[in-house]
């Protein structure tokens, strides 16, 4: 057990990982700008874990405020889930997202040799596989991501690899998410999203909720059975145990190694829309629009590789997925932002 830096802690993905690793019985230092993160979920983390978890606001990209961060712990892994992560806004403002997400990237690499610190786990995303030759993607797929976000994710992919090979020192995971959605059980900590949600679970929970209106199905003319895309949902517990699994295998890894966390299983977005509207006894209202630009019909995980080297797989179904994200949404129907 030691302790472990989560950058992005105070985010959606990062409050679970940040509650997994504590339960795993490490100790967590936080660090976060609170741009798309709240302090109230790394609170909650501590009351839900009983654990004090330490959460130093600072930007990654700040190379002084960083190192300080290191300094006041001796830290023995890092992940890294701090950065930008809209697609929609990363078309319109690349520039940004170049600077952010890679230079968080190098400012973390450099920080982390600075401290003797060569144990890393990215967050990474399965857009850099683009739009696949086929489904299930397995991690040897080409990368050709379509947008600037996603090239954001496989140039910091590179970076770590290229770091990898040159300093024998480093075990390095990068961790490809599918679609995480979902919500910790309790109801306590989940996804806030800043302004208008850009994904489909949020959106289509805050219509539920009655913050938005009628939810938008982005086409239902692509070349799959309801005619809706195709995507690999997974609950957002899982994904954050998935984080975990990679921590203890990181050892065994030579250099950088790339694992997909999904369910291995597609559903289409009125299957999705379908599972929710039971979860939340009734069903929720939408209509189809136009295609959005930039979507793929189907992204599914090839996960035989996370099975195999990580001893992980996703456990919890749509149903859960649709219950616990509704808990969260129920509970908290203005997100962190009161009733805390
Ligand atoms: N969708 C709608 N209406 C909405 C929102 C989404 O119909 O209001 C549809 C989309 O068109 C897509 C599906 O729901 O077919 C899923 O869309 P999301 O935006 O929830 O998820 P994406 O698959 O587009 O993107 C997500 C993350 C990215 C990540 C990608 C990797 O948002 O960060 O998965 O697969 F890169």
């Amino acid at each position: 057990m030691g302790t472990i830096l989560v950058t992005g802690g105070a985010g959606y993905i990062g409050s679970h990982v940040c509650l997994a690793v504590a339960e795993a019985g490490h100790d967590v230092v936080v660090v976060d700008n609170l741009v798309n993160g709240s302090a109230t979920a790394v609170e909650r983390v501590g009351e839900l874990t009983g654990a004090s978890i330490e959460l130093h606001v600072v930007d990654v990209t700040d190379r002084a405020a960083l190192d300080r961060a290191l300094d006041a712990h001796d830290v023995d892994a890092a992940i890294h889930l701090a950065g930008l992560k809209s697609v929609g806004e990363s078309m319109a403002e690349p520039l940004r997202y170049y600077d952010v997400n890679i230079n968080a990237a190098i400012s973390l690499i450099g920080a982390l040799e600075r401290h003797g610190v060569f144990r890393l786990v990215f967050s990474s995303s399965a857009t850099v596989y683009g739009e696949p030759d086929g489904v299930p993607i397995p991690e040897t797929a080409r990368r050709r991501s379509i947008n600037p976000y996603g090239r954001t994710k496989q140039l910091q992919e590179d970076l770590f690899f290229d770091v990898a090979a040159a300093d024998p020192r480093w075990h390095i995971g990068l961790l490809r998410y599918f679609n995480p959605v979902g919500a910790h059980p309790s109801g306590r900590i989940g996804e806030d999203p800043a302004g208008t949600p850009n994904n489909l679970m949020p959106y289509l929970m805050q219509v539920a909720v009655g913050r938005r209106d009628d939810l938008t199905v982005f086409g239902d003319d692509y070349p799959t059975p309801d005619g809706t895309c195709i995507r690999d949902y997974l609950h957002v517990v899982d994904l954050a145990d998935g984080h975990v699994a990679a921590l203890d295998a990181l050892d065994d890894v030579a250099g950088c190694r790339p694992w997909n966390l999904g369910t291995g299983e597609g559903y289409s977005v009125l299957e999705v829309i379908g599972a929710a509207s039971r979860a939340i006894g009734r069903p929720v209202p939408h209509e189809v629009g136009p295609r959005r630009p930039g979507d793929v019909p189907e992204l599914v995980a090839d996960v035989t590789r996370a099975q195999n080297e990580l001893g992980w797989r996703a456990e919890r179904d749509l149903a859960a997925m649709c219950a616990d994200h509704w808990r969260w949404q129920q509970q908290n129907p203005d997100g962190y932002r009161v009733g805390a």
